[in-house]
C-alpha cells in the first residue's frame, strides 16, 4: 500500500515524541551506551587473556561496567515496557527482530547478570577455585557466544545511533540528557569501582600466588 507523505511524516514524528526523543531517542540512548560498553568490554577482554598480571584491572573495569550495563538494561527494559503497555511511538517502531528478542536477548541478559553477579559475589567468599569461580567462567562462555552475536548484529546500526545526538542536524529533544546519562554511568562506575576495589584484595593475592 502506498502511503501519503503526510502519513509517513506523521508516523516518524510520533516516534520522536516531543520532549524525550521518544522511541528514536530511546534507541540512541541504547546505542550510545552500547558504544561505551564496547570500549570497556574490550579492555576487560584483554585482562582475561592475561589474567594474572592484569587481575586488578579485571576487577576494577568489571566493577566499573556495572552502572553502564544497568543503564543498557534500563533503556532496553523501558522500550520493552512501553511496547507492551501500547505506547504509540514504541508500537509504531515495532519490537526488535523475532530472533533477537526471543533467542538472543534472554541468554544475553541472564548470562550478563550471572557473570557480574558471580564476580561481585566472589568478594564475600574466601578466595579459591570454588563453585563461584566455576560459574563465573561458565556464564562467561554463554555470555561470549550470545553477546558476541548480539554485538555483531547491532554493530552496523551503532555509528548512526551513537553519533546522531552529537550532530546539530540530526539532534533530537533531550539529547543532552541521553549523553549525560551515558557519561554519568561511566563516572558512577569509576567511583563504585574505586570504593569497592579493596574488597577484592584477598582474591588479587590468591590469583597472583596461584598461577
Ligand atoms: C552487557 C552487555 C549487553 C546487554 C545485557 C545488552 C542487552 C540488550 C537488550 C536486552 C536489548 C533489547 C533486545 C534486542 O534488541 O535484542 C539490546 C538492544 C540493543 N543493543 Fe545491547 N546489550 C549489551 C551489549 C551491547 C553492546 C556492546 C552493543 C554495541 C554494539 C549493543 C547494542 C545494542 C543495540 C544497537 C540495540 C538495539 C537498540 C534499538 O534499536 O532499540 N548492546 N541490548
Ligand atoms: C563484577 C566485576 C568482576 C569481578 C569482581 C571479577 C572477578 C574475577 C576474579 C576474582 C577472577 C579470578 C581470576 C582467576 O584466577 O581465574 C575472575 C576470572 C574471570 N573473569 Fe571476572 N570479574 C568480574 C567481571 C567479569 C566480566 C564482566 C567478565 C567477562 C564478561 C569476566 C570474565 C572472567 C573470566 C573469563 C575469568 C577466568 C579467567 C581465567 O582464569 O583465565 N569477569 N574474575
Amino acid at each position: 500500500m502506498i502511503q501519503s507523505r503526510e502519513a509517513v511524516v506523521g508516523r516518524s514524528t510520533e516516534r520522536v515524541a516531543a520532549g524525550s526523543g521518544g522511541a528514536e531517542g530511546n534507541a540512541r540512548l541504547t546505542g550510545t551506551t552500547g558504544a561505551l560498553l564496547i570500549a570497556l568490554l574490550a579492555v576487560e577482554g584483554v585482562t582475561i587473556l592475561f589474567i594474572r598480571p592484569l587481575i586488578s584491572v579485571h576487577v576494577f573495569v568489571g566493577l566499573m561496567l556495572v552502572p553502564p550495563v544497568a543503564l543498557k538494561l534500563g533503556a532496553t527494559g523501558w522500550r520493552f515496557f512501553r511496547y507492551y503497555t501500547h505506547s504509540r511511538p514504541y508500537v509504531l517502531k515495532g519490537p526488535p527482530h523475532l530472533v533477537m528478542r526471543v533467542l538472543i536477548a534472554p541468554p544475553v541478559v541472564l548470562s550478563t547478570l550471572f557473570v557480574f553477579g558471580t564476580g561481585i559475589a566472589m568478594f564475600v567468599v574466601k578466595p579459591g577455585g570454588g563453585i563461584l569461580l566455576g560459574l563465573h567462567k561458565v556464564s562467561f562462555v554463554v555470555w561470549l557466544v550470545t553477546t558476541g552475536l548480539h554485538v555483531l548484529v547491532y554493530l552496523p546500526k551503532l555509528p548512526q545511533l551513537a553519533s546522531s545526538d552529537f550532530r546539530r542536524a540530526t539532534r533530537l529533544p533531550s539529547a543532552r540528557v541521553r549523553v549525560g546519562l551515558v557519561v554519568t554511568s561511566a563516572a558512577v562506575g569509576a567511583v563504585f569501582a574505586a570504593a569497592t576495589f579493596h574488597l577484592a584484595a584477598p582474591w588479587l593475592d590468591w590469583v597472583r600466588l596461584r598461577h
